[in-house]
């Protein structure tokens, strides 16, 4: 099969219904096809991985299936295993290698992708004047989106080999695209 973003919504849309979860989801696929753009990858199999990496999440929302047992939905609909090891990869309870320019980038911009989401939640502008100075203030405050997991945010980074003020400025940077998108506020709403 072709890979494409558009066949992944597909897939991803077929087992998630929760607005949380697409969002996440679209924030994920911007960040990592951005980077797919500026490495000149394949910025297709790139974005299409992102949007899948959670899409079981609804239906396996604990860490004994997921992703592990999504894995054998997405090998029957045709999706190729170096998507599928990726999606794989993102899950650091199976201590699976990262050993491809996509799955580093995906690890690294999953947890920071929801972190600078978060972030803009509670800004009137939402992510626009987001600086990477407020954002790493934020990641030192544990009660500020409690969920995201610290560590996976540095040890992402450390592992694309980017520094964190960029990666965090490259991120925002490619989620204020499609802020409406996800829920976010603009400069246009704050005026
Ligand atoms: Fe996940
Ligand atoms: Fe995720």
């Amino acid at each position: 099969m072709e890979v494409t973003r558009e066949r992944a919504w597909q897939t991803l849309t077929e087992h998630t219904r929760s607005e949380a979860l697409l969002r996440h989801a679209l924030a994920v696929e911007a960040a990592v096809g951005a980077y797919a753009r500026q490495a000149g990858e394949d910025e297709e199999l790139w974005r299409a991985t992102a949007l899948l990496h959670d899409f079981d999440y609804e239906i396996h929302p604990t860490l004994d299936r997921h992703p592990q047992e999504g894995a054998p939905i997405l090998r029957d609909q045709g999706y190729p295993e170096e998507l599928i090891e990726a999606v794989l990869s993102h899950a650091e309870h199976l201590s699976l290698p990262r050993d491809t320019p996509l799955k580093k980038t995906l690890f690294a911009c999953d947890e920071l992708s929801g972190f600078i989401h978060a972030c803009g939640l509670v800004r009137p502008d939402g992510i626009e004047t987001l600086e990477p100075k407020s954002v790493k203030k934020k990641l030192k405050q544990p009660s500020f989106a409690a969920g995201v997991n610290r560590e996976d945010v540095y040890k992402g980074a450390e592992g694309l080999g980017v520094d964190l003020d960029e990666h965090i400025r490259f991120v925002t940077e490619a989620l204020r695209p499609i802020a409406p998108e996800l829920g976010l506020r603009t400069q246009a709403d704050a005026a």
